[in-house]
């Protein structure tokens, strides 16, 4: 009798322990879509209480013959090769089929932009519908996202491949979501940005704004003053070897981030940061000597000789040759940290420079120093570190950026103990950068002011890929999420959770993330 009591006692245990862990498995795999772990979070996700499968029948199916639709069709089944092991063939059949399928098609719907979509998922199959093929290509990312995270691994992986059935209506705050990229004080290659860009479209954001030119090095081919890359891009900070882009590679680049619905903004920084071609050309300096190549990291020392006729056409050239390479509306002309430019030379200097850039078919973007001059009506500003400035630059009409240091700068230090990094704008915690709205931040910049936001990683400390994915993941995942999802909709305590859990997403990506929240120490305590 004792006996049996305790054969019971332990089939008791055994199956509360088995649905303990079913439990644990269930929280993982839900069948209900509002549960699905979804970053940035999607606007609107009704669920249906079932499961579709991706299985080795499942194709991608493209409503005509539309060779952009095809393509992302095919960008989505390159995804998910490596790790189900499945053939997944797009298919311009024109019609879906009765089951295993995942649609693209364009619904000619304008109401929610450009970057809309909404994805229905039942038990057979997955339409993604769109007005564009931008907005496709964001509903592609959710659908990557609603997969098991081991998707993302380059390796087999056992299935099943499920997806909560359900409906999600998907839709951003802000069109202008970015990252910048500085490519000079270190230089990243064609291959660096090109992952990084592949990073970014994972997370929904549109923009990449690529700084190009500083004290420490030029980075982009300039036929008409070929020193600028000769002389300027041989170096980089600490003394290393630099390099540089030529016309064709950042064709390449452009074109890359097009086919993922990312714009490129180049910028060229001036007057100030201009060290590495005021080395490469003698008559840019109103000594008319060369100045020697820098390495260090200080700022403001620099300055274009703003009275000189010459500068304007070494500008007219730069703006004209690089103008004729970029596919997005907008050139980034800097602006900021002119410390050795009088305010009186600097002003008339910002006027001209908006009148070359507009010459060549283009709009003006700047960091807030500009806001000191007259803007054009099309210049946008962007809101770096003086408050005032973005006033003042919102007194002219002109729309706003956000990229305040002490919430977006990726190159900030997590807390005191981040081996990378500075701290002159504060630290940013994964906390700091996610909790915080656009449009309270600054009394006076409000939401009609902002076109978007934009996540900053300058380079003095950051010498590779991993050390990139180390100051920017979490974080920009954060501010992806600030541009994307309703202000009303978000939450810390709720998007750390989800955060938490995304870990293991990055972890199959294989992203050097920060580990703000040990996740493998507690599960060793459990
Ligand atoms: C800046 O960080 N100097 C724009």
């Amino acid at each position: 009798m004792k006996q049996i009591t305790r054969n019971f006692s332990i089939s008791i245990i055994a199956v509360l322990l088995l649905s303990v862990i079913l439990t644990a498995c269930s929280q993982e795999k839900t069948s209900d879509l509002t549960k699905a772990n979804l970053i940035p979070k999607p606007v609107l996700i009704e669920s249906a209480g079932g499961f579709f499968t991706l299985t080795e029948h499942t194709n991608i199916y493209i409503q005509d013959e539309n060779q952009e639709l095809i393509r992302i069709g095919q960008y989505l089944s390159d995804k998910l090769s490596p790790a189900t092991g499945f053939k997944t063939k797009v298919l311009s059949s024109g019609k879906k089929p009765k089951s295993d399928y995942i649609f693209l098609s364009l619904n000619n719907d304008t109401k929610l932009g450009n970057e809309a979509y909404e994805l229905y998922i039942t038990k057979k199959g997955v339409v993604l519908e769109a007005n564009k093929p931008e907005g496709l290509f964001r509903g592609v990312q959710t659908i990557r996202q609603l997969l098991p995270e081991k998707v993302e691994m380059k390796t087999l992986q056992p299935g099943p491949w499920e997806i909560a059935t359900g409906k999600i209506t998907d839709y951003p705050t802000y069109g202008y979501r970015s990252a910048m990229l500085d490519v000079v004080r270190h230089f990243f290659d064609v291959d660096d940005v090109k992952y990084y860009i592949d990073l970014l479209a994972t997370y929904k954001i549109n923009t990449l704004h690529l700084h190009l030119s500083d004290d420490q090095g030029w980075r982009i081919e300039i036929k008409s003053w070929p020193e600028l890359t000769k002389i300027g891009g041989s170096t980089e900070v600490g003394g290393g070897e630099g390099g540089f882009f030529t016309q064709e590679q950042y064709k390449e680049i452009v074109h890359y981030a097009d086919e993922r619905y990312i714009t490129i903004i180049p910028e060229i920084d001036m007057p100030g940061h201009t060290n590495a071609a005021l080395a490469s050309y003698a008559e840019l300096n109103c000594d008319g000597k060369k100045k020697e190549l820098y390495t260090g990291t200080d700022v403001g020392f620099s300055t274009l000789c703003t009275k000189k006729e010459i500068t304007y056409q070494f500008i007219d050239d730069v703006i004209r040759e690089l103008s004729a390479m970029t596919t997005g509306d907008y050139i980034h002309i800097g602006g900021d940290e002119s410390h050795s430019t009088p305010i009186e030379d600097y002003i008339p200097f910002i006027l001209k420079v908006q009148d070359i850039v507009e010459s060549h078919g283009k709009k003006v973007m700047g960091w807030d120093e500009i806001a000191h001059t007259q803007l054009k009506p099309n210049t946008i500003v962007e809101y770096w570190a003086i408050k005032e400035n973005a006033l003042k630059a919102i007194e002219q009409d002109a729309k706003i950026i956000m990229a305040p240091g002490h919430k977006m700068y990726l190159d900030m230090q997590y807390d005191s103990t981040t081996p990378l990094g500075l701290h002159w704008a504060g630290y940013v915690s994964v906390k700091d950068a996610y909790n915080w709205d656009t449009d309270t931040l600054v009394p006076g910049i409000t939401k009609k002011d902002i076109i978007g936001l934009e996540s900053p990683l300058w380079t003095e400390t950051i010498t590779n890929l991993d050390e990139l994915e180390y100051m920017v993941f979490p974080r920009i995942i954060g501010h992806a999420e600030i541009g994307w999802t309703p202000a009303n909709q978000r939450n810390w305590d709720e998007y750390e959770e989800r955060l938490r859990k995304h870990t293991k997403r990055l972890e199959a990506m294989g992203i050097n993330y920060y580990r703000w929240y040990d996740i493998q120490k507690e599960n060793e305590t459990k």
